[in-house]
């Protein structure tokens, strides 16, 4: 096919030219993507060795960023790619939208422009556990919110909760279904888009149409990738550049927790008749007093969550080990720790500015829990201690 001899021809003389221009050979490895021989090839091979080669190409981006020569061979292989490939039905409904927009976005065709300013405020919301919930706007919550709830809204994107009883408790619920559904926002910044994650299964690795991003490869729009696939603790990231957003799901065990940052302006509430859990909180008759609830193997819970370690070597601290302490006792499901140490990351991530580093528990007051809850706290007070006397000598 031409496409072949005409990718190596732009290569071979943007070679020959730099070779005379600079005597120094440039380091772009562009020859270690093959690229596909397309004689006599069924058009869906054809499409899927182009696909290759040209994801091949768009890794080595950064090293070939003033090749020229490598600039051209994108360029031709996408447009190749859009005529070739996009009007086929099978592939296009697998793979196509990325690349037609990578395509479109090579070919100085109107691009994305981003609509808020990283370095402006952002607002930090988390859902999770029993369910826990901390708001746009600090406030922290236990909630009953049994079915289905909206947990963000905008005019970009939403999330949606399910909650399920959680086994051997009356009242406990915990996520075991989220949906997050990009809208469609001008073709180059993203077509509409659905992430949906159920608590039986692990996390997909792909939207529903199958793509993992929009935009052109070097700055998507839209980018979903793994930030964790450990099965006892996954994690997916959803960066949405064009509105400096970025969306976390984790799955610990059949539990699911959501964590979001996002630009002030879009954490408004847009339509006054909903409750969207991150802007309003729960609804005050779904509210859970956690000081309130029945004590119940305090001690054994106190010491699973102070022993605790997260994956980052943290421990847990705040409302995050209170809820913690609170989710062992009522349903005894060791899960509920790694997910507090999910969430817990998370807040490092997003937030951390948002801790205070308590590490008493609010369960550690009760006068009823004895032995071991009492050394942990006497150890605290030690370790207070020794800061505040380091501090001040
Ligand atoms: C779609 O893309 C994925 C990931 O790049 C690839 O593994 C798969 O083979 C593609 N689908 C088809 C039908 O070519
Ligand atoms: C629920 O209770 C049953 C019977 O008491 C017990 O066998 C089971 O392990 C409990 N499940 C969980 C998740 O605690
Ligand atoms: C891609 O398309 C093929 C054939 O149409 C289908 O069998 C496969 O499940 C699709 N893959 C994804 C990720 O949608
Ligand atoms: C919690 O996470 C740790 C470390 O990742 C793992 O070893 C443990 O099995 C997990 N516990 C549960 C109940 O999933
Ligand atoms: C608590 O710890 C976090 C992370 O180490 C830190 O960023 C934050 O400033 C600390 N908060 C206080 C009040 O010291
Ligand atoms: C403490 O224990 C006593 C007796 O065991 C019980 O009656 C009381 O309700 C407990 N108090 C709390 C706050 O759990």
């Amino acid at each position: 096919m031409l496409v072949s001899n005409l990718i190596r021809r732009v290569g071979t003389v943007w070679a020959a030219v730099i070779a005379v221009c600079t005597c120094v050979p440039v380091p772009c490895p562009q020859d270690t993507c093959m690229l596909p021989n397309s004689k006599d090839n069924p058009r869906d091979n054809q499409c899927r060795d182009l696909d290759v080669y040209i994801k091949c190409m768009k890794s080595l981006s950064k090293k070939c960023r003033g090749d020229i020569g490598y600039h051209s061979a994108v360029t031709v292989s996408n447009s190749e790619f859009k005529k070739l490939c996009t009007s086929h039905d099978d592939f296009s409904r697998n793979n196509s939208s990325e690349h037609s927009q990578m395509a479109q976005s090579t070919h100085n065709g109107p691009s994305c422009p981003l609509l808020f300013d990283d370095k402006k405020e952002h607002r930090f919301c988390g859902l999770f556990g029993d369910p826990h919930l901390r708001t746009f706007d600090g406030k922290y919550q236990t909630c009953r919110i049994h079915g289905a709830w909206q947990v963000i809204e905008n005019p970009f994107f939403g999330i949606m909760v399910t909650n399920e009883a959680i086994v051997n408790s009356t009242t406990a619920t915990a996520p075991t279904k989220l949906t997050v559904i990009l809208k469609a926002h001008k073709p180059e910044c993203t077509l509409q888009k659905m992430y949906e994650a159920q608590g039986d299964f692990q996390l997909p690795s792909v939207f529903e149409d199958g793509s993992t991003s929009s935009g052109p490869a070097i700055s998507p729009t839209v980018s979903l990738s793994w930030r964790s696939n450990d099965p006892n603790s996954e994690t997916v990231i959803i960066r949405l550049s064009y509105i400096s957003t970025i969306i976390t799901v984790t799955r610990v065990g059949k539990y699911l927790s959501i964590s979001a940052k996002l630009p002030d302006q879009l954490t408004q509430l847009f339509n006054q008749d909903k409750n969207v859990l991150c802007s309003t909180g729960c609804p005050h008759s779904e509210q859970i007093n956690i000081k309130q609830v029945a004590i119940n193997e305090l001690d054994r819970a106190l010491t699973s969550c102070h022993n605790s370690v997260g994956p980052t070597g943290h421990k847990l601290t705040d409302q995050y080990l209170d809820w913690c302490v609170f989710d062992m006792m009522i349903s005894h499901d060791e899960q509920f720790i790694n997910a507090s140490h999910a969430a817990y990351s998370d807040v490092l991530f997003f937030e951390p500015r948002s801790l205070f580093n308590r590490t008493i528990s609010i369960f550690e007051y009760n006068p009823n829990s004895t032995a071991g809850a009492n050394g942990i706290h006497r150890l605290n007070l030690f370790i207070l201690t020794i800061i505040t006397l380091y501090n001040f000598l």
